[in-house]
């Protein structure tokens, strides 16, 4: 199981779309300050470009989410990191890798929305909408792809290949 030689997404496309995510959330959310809460692990090497293109004063709390996928049927999401300040009032981003299912993403919002924020968006790097199990449409999405696996810029197979600084299909499956 390799990464692919070739870049699916590569270093270069992946900053200048953040740039322009960046833009477009600090335009949509001006006067506010922002409380980000990237999912870990996944989501680290987005969230640290991304949070430096918004032009906002924010803050950053973590998440972890693990989803079980053999119980394809209910889908649990575990959320086993909580933010340690409270949500209620604050304009709160979730930033993500990837949705894939729906699933981690759409209990994510069903459960932070039950803490009162004032406000409630999901920023996700990648987007695999033929995947979906639970409807779930991001808020700023920047990369739709195919159905395939995909690793690197955070995204792991087995916790491999997080390191790579571009987005590679996952040969050999
Ligand atoms: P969900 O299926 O939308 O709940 O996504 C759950 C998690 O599966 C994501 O946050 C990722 O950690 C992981 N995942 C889904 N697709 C991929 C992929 O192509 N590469 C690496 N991880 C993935
Ligand atoms: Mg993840």
């Amino acid at each position: 199981m390799q990464p692919s030689t070739e870049a699916l997404i590569t270093a270069a496309r992946i900053a200048a779309r953040t740039t322009e995510l960046g833009a477009q959330i600090s335009a949509d959310n001006a006067g506010r300050e922002l409380l980000l809460l990237p999912v870990l692990k996944g989501a680290i090497p987005f969230a640290a470009d991304l949070m430096r293109r918004i032009r906002l004063p924010l803050k950053v709390e973590y998440i972890t989410a693990k989803s079980y996928h053999e119980t394809e049927s209910t889908g649990s999401v575990a959320l086993t990191r909580w933010p340690a300040t409270p949500l209620k009032g604050k304009h709160v981003l979730i930033v993500e890798d990837i949705v894939d299912t729906g699933r981690t993403a759409a209990a994510l919002h069903e459960r932070l929305l039950a803490e009162g924020p004032a406000s409630l968006a999901l920023c996700t790097l990648l987007d695999k909408p033929a995947r979906r199990v639970r409807p779930f449409t991001p808020d700023y999405t920047g990369f739709e792809i195919e159905d395939h696996f995909v690793v690197g810029y955070g995204l792991d197979y087995e916790e491999h290949f997080r390191e790579l600084d571009a987005i590679h299909r996952l040969e050999g499956l």
